[in-house]
């Protein structure tokens, strides 16, 4: 079922949608709230508290900050109720507390942290059975709902990237991703032309994605898959790290501070290579994704490789642009919600799937897997689309505008579906590689392609 097809519009909130949307985001409540608790379960309370990296916040701290956002925006704003706690507000705001700093903060301890995420969720529960889907924008088709839904399930990625970042026995379990059905490999042009990159249509479209508005591109070509850990092994064999030619000053600067040579996780195995994850060493397989890797690591390789990242209207427009109808799909396979056929989402499996295991997620000019597996690098810094209006406050995204940010696109194996699609826009650092970051490469089409 697509969100789109569930979705009650400001001007239709009919009795029946109502119910329909109220049990949707009944159900997307739950999910959330299940692998929220896995993953914070599966370690004991010393563990929670600890931070495993200064990137990270101690666990229990997302936890708890993941109910105190749902008291604010739910409880508060929507629901205009009582404060459940107003005391912890400032403990558990991100713009206040830096991550480094967030272990030495008086927090709730974790069984608090737990009984304080019940309280809350019975009064969302409580405010959702009575709520009006009115065309008050913070309700109209449940948006407020939406974003603590996707906001939930964010810093599940986080925590799940912080589990990766902890040392210790391997305490989470997958069954490993498709093998490959299909040979996916080499380039796919795009032709010239206008398509349309982001939506006004997508309910639970954050304000970054929005409005849509036609964008014009050159022709390019774009991978038709992304980087794999063989073609980046062949990038390291070659010296690629050690040759200044291929990174950015600043890249190469980070480089040296940092002593990287390969892959967060990735250590030499005799001649090959292994890495670590999750708790479990492995050998590194060829025809997986490449992941763990920060923008300058990408922009060299790009650059080793004779080509260049690709923006991300590029990205954007490989990813949803339909040459048969001229539209732009909310998916690269169509309009309806990624099912376990499209794509490698939502914690699934524990890794990158290798290329060629989803057809059925191709786009309809052939490029594969942009949706899943990893996080994209793309070389576009953060930026409002032209028209863009902060909804529903400045924090959530303008005030990251114009930064030293990059955009990633794509969502990775550790994204929930209902935090990911054609238009969805995360944003990192340059240097940042914790996260479950890859990229493919672009580079301009030649006069002799464009013209074909
Ligand atoms: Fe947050």
């Amino acid at each position: 079922m697509s969100v789109k097809g569930d979705a009650v519009t400001a001007s239709g909130t009919g009795h029946v949608d109502g119910e329909r949307l109220r049990d949707r985001i009944a159900v997307e409540l739950a999910r959330a709230r299940a692998r929220t608790t896995l993953l914070t379960e599966v370690v004991d309370d010393a563990d929670l508290m600890r931070q495993h990296s200064p990137l990270m916040s101690p666990l229990v701290w997302d936890l708890a900050h993941v109910g105190n956002q749902e008291e604010l925006w739910l409880v508060r704003d929507v629901g205009g109720r009582e404060p459940v706690r107003c005391d912890i507000d400032e403990l558990y705001d991100a713009f206040k507390q830096p991550r480094r700093d967030r272990p030495a903060l008086p927090l709730l301890p974790p069984a608090e942290a737990r009984a304080y995420l019940g309280t809350v969720r019975d009064k969302v529960h409580d405010l959702l059975d009575a709520v009006a889907f009115t065309d008050r924008p913070l309700v109209a088709d449940g948006f407020a709902f939406g974003m603590i839904v996707q906001h939930e399930q964010q810093h599940d990625e986080t925590m799940l990237a912080t589990h990766q970042l902890r040392s210790g026995p391997a305490v989470l379990h997958a069954p490993s991703p498709p093998e490959p059905s299909v040979r996916v490999g080499g380039e796919v042009l795009v032709p010239a032309g206008e398509f349309t990159m982001g939506t006004d249509t997508d309910p639970w479209a954050l304000d970054n994605e929005r409005p849509a508005h036609r964008v014009d591109l050159p022709a390019y070509v774009i991978d038709a898959a992304p980087v794999t850990n063989g073609e980046f092994a062949a990038f390291i064999a070659e010296d690629g790290y050690g040759d200044q030619r291929w990174w950015s000053p600043a890249g190469w600067a980070h480089r040296l501070r940092e002593g990287l040579e390969a892959p967060m996780h990735w250590r030499r195995d005799g001649d090959e290579w292994s890495y670590q994850r999750f708790g479990r060493w492995g050998r590194v397989r060829a025809d997986e994704p490449v992941v763990h890797v920060c923008f300058y690591e990408a922009q060299a390789y790009a650059a080793w490789a004779g080509k260049r990242l690709p923006t991300e209207a590029e990205w954007e427009k490989a990813a949803r642009w339909d040459p048969a109808t001229g539209r732009s799909r909310r998916y690269p396979w169509g309009d309806d919600d990624p099912t376990e056929a499209h794509a490698n989402l939502g914690q699934r499996h524990l890794r990158p799937a290798p290329v060629g295991a989803y057809p059925a997620g191709v786009s309809p000019l052939g490029v594969h897997q942009l949706i899943g597996d990893v996080w994209e690098w793309t070389s576009s810094t953060f930026d409002g689309h032209p028209g863009f209006t902060a909804f529903p406050y400045r924090e959530y995204s303008e005030v990251f505008f114009g930064g030293d940010y990059r955009v990633l696109r794509g969502g990775s194996f550790g994204t929930d579906r209902s935090a990911c699609r054609g238009t969805f826009r995360n944003w990192d650092y340059p240097i940042r590689r914790q996260i479950f970051s890859g990229f493919r490469c672009a580079r301009d089409a030649r006069p002799d392609e464009s013209y074909r």
